[in-house]
């Protein structure tokens, strides 16, 4: 089974999805979340994360460049020995070091077609534009950007939402049933051939 550290900045309805299906659900079995880190300490998911029992790491973003933020994550990350990093509503643009030191094994979900939009507020792109339908993208994570390999993408339908609330509520809908599929599939293909963690646990404080 293999471990991972989930990322995220704010509400935490993706990973409150993976935790429910590691624990119950498609991902039981085949990872398992050993810790959250944030980079900001109100996210609402650090709770979601507490209430499950899961070690929750802050590591503040703010006033930091992408290298010197990607430093202090990287001291956080390493004594918990994760295979995998799953971002998830995590709204920082990860640094070459990080990227380095998780080749291949970091997974962002992105509310849009990566081929069409990279960015922040994809949901406000799509509405704002009117479109009949928009893309969900679950991705691999490269030193751009929103542009590593698409893992999977799934459609929702934009016809008759006249609001951003109800563009956004269709379209996470999806990423929710789509995020923990996508990773079932990849760390059963990909990840069964990575060699093995080094394993063990160090608690982090909270900052
Ligand atoms: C989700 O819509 C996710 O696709 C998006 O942030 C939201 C997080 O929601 N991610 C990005 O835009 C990344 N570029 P959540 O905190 O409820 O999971």
């Amino acid at each position: 089974m293999r471990s991972v550290a989930v990322l995220i900045s704010g509400r935490g309805s993706n990973l409150e999805r993976i935790v429910a299906e590691v624990g119950d659900g498609c991902l039981s079995g085949v990872c398992d979340v050993v810790v959250v880190v944030s980079n900001r300490s109100t996210a609402g998911g650090l709770e979601i994360a507490r209430r499950a029992g899961i070690p929750t790491c802050v590591v503040p973003s703010r006033g930091l460049d992408a290298d010197a933020y990607g430093q202090r994550l990287l001291e956080t990350l390493e004594p918990w020995r994760v295979d995998a990093l799953i971002l998830a509503g995590f709204m920082r643009v990860l640094s070459p070091a990080v990227i380095g030191r998780y080749r291949g094994r970091i997974v962002n979900i992105h509310p849009a077609d990566t081929a069409e939009y990279q960015g922040m507020d994809g949901y406000g792109w799509a509405f704002q534009r009117r479109l009949a339908e928009t893309t969900i993208t679950v991705h691999l994570v490269d030193e751009r950007v929103d542009t590593g390999r698409v893992l999977a993408q799934e459609m929702v339908s934009l016809q008759g939402a006249t609001t951003l609330d109800e563009v956004k509520r269709r379209g996470l809908a999806v990423e929710h049933g789509l995020y923990s599929r996508a990773l079932r599939r990849w760390f059963q293909s990909e990840g069964r051939l990575w060699t093995a963690s080094a394993g063990g646990r160090t608690p982090c404080a909270e900052s």
